[in-house]
């Protein structure tokens, strides 16, 4: 009988895309009644990047991705399936996933958008794991991509200074053997999601669905825009940012003193700080970008992998937790030996 564990599933590669134009907390003093010392100190959001008009999700998904694919050493017929997490995609449908299976010129393959609001990367990278170990794939395209300065409201100063565009990408594929030189386990050691849709009115775009179609009287009512009860966000964000990761290291079997990185959703840096603290993670081993980008949704998590990777945090060997929070409400979770 062959004993062997099954292959694990490692993301191959990285990349990452924000737009050029830079939007400053001062530039926002000038629209909505805010100012640079309310928003640093309540989120710690400094500037936050927006699309340039004729940009749409997919075209920022597809610059992310073209450089996950050249991190991962993955060519076009590579990509067996591609996933994008998003909820904003270029349109209600087809998917943007499609659209970025053209762009990407890869052969004809399933390819989906998955909505799980800033849970949508983990949630891909879930999916695309389960595809890898059932053998429908062998790589796949996972990609957290938004424009939420489309859906942002720019009158109402609670929500509209949160929100950036951007996008992050990884391939996924399966290792063998699953275990390095000292024969701990690699790749992803743990993922898991959730949701509970009682509190789906919390965080919401509620116009433009079926239940209120575009109208005069849903752009009347700004119902096309985010709509958020901000403090109860914030209330249930801790506690389940909490319980997830400590749930994590425990079916892994990973202690505190064994993460070298924690990557949560860039949120809000109270929430992050917060819950760090709660789970007596140091300063040093958090990872935070939401000063230059503020809230990317499902984008946060890929594009600050991205950036961990790149200037070193995060190298071969370590073992990173990332966790997400988020619209449905939803939540997700990964665990990786990176
Ligand atoms: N500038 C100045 N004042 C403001 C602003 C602003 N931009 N926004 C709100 N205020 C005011 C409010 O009007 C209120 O004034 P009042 O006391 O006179 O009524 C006061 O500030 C306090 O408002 P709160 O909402 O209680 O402020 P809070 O400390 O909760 O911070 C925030 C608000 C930043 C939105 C916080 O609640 C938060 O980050 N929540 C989580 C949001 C989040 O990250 N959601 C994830 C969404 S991503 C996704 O899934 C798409």
């Amino acid at each position: 009988m062959d004993c062997r564990p099954a292959p694990a599933v490692r993301i191959l590669g990285v990349g990452s895309y924000v737009p050029d134009e830079v939007i400053t907390n001062a530039d926002l003093e000038k629209i909505v009644d805010t100012s640079d010392e309310w928003i640093v100190q309540r989120t710690g959001i400094r500037e936050r990047r927006r699309a340039a008009p004729d940009q749409a999700t997919s075209d920022l998904a597809v610059r992310a991705a073209r450089e996950a694919m050249d991190d991962a050493g993955a060519s076009p017929d590579d990509i067996d399936q591609v996933i994008v997490g998003t909820v904003t995609p270029d349109y209600p449908f087809p998917a943007t996933a499609c659209r970025l299976q053209h762009l990407l010129g890869l052969r004809p393959m399933l390819a989906y958008d998955l909505s799980a609001a800033c849970s949508g990367f983990l949630y891909a990278c879930a999916a695309a794991r389960q595809a890898i170990l059932a053998g429908t794939a062998r790589k796949v395209l996972v990609v957290g991509a938004e424009t939420l300065t489309r859906v942002s409201d720019y009158t109402d100063r609670s929500t509209c200074v949160l929100f950036g565009d951007g996008a992050g990408a990884a391939v996924m594929g399966a290792v063998d053997p699953a275990t390095d030189g000292d024969g701990r386990p690699v790749g992803i050691l743990d993922i898991a999601c959730g949701c509970d849709g009682a509190g789906g009115d919390l965080l919401i775009q509620p116009g433009g669905g079926s239940r209120h179609p575009a109208s005069p009287a849903s752009l009347e009512a700004h119902r096309h825009f985010i709509h958020m009860e901000g403090r109860a966000v914030f209330m249930a964000a801790i506690p389940r940012i909490v319980s997830l990761t400590r749930e994590s290291m425990a079916r892994a079997g990973v202690t505190l003193e064994d993460i070298d990185l924690f990557i949560p959703h860039q949120m809000n840096q109270r929430i992050i700080e917060s819950a760090a603290a709660r789970l007596k993670l140091p300063a040093d081993k958090i990872f935070v970008n939401i000063d230059r980008y503020g809230n990317t949704s499902s984008a946060t998590i890929p594009i600050a992998i991205a950036e961990a990777v790149r200037s070193g945090r995060l190298r071969r060997g370590m073992t990173a937790v990332t966790v997400a929070f988020g619209g449905g409400l939803t939540w997700a979770v990964m665990l990786l030996r990176w």
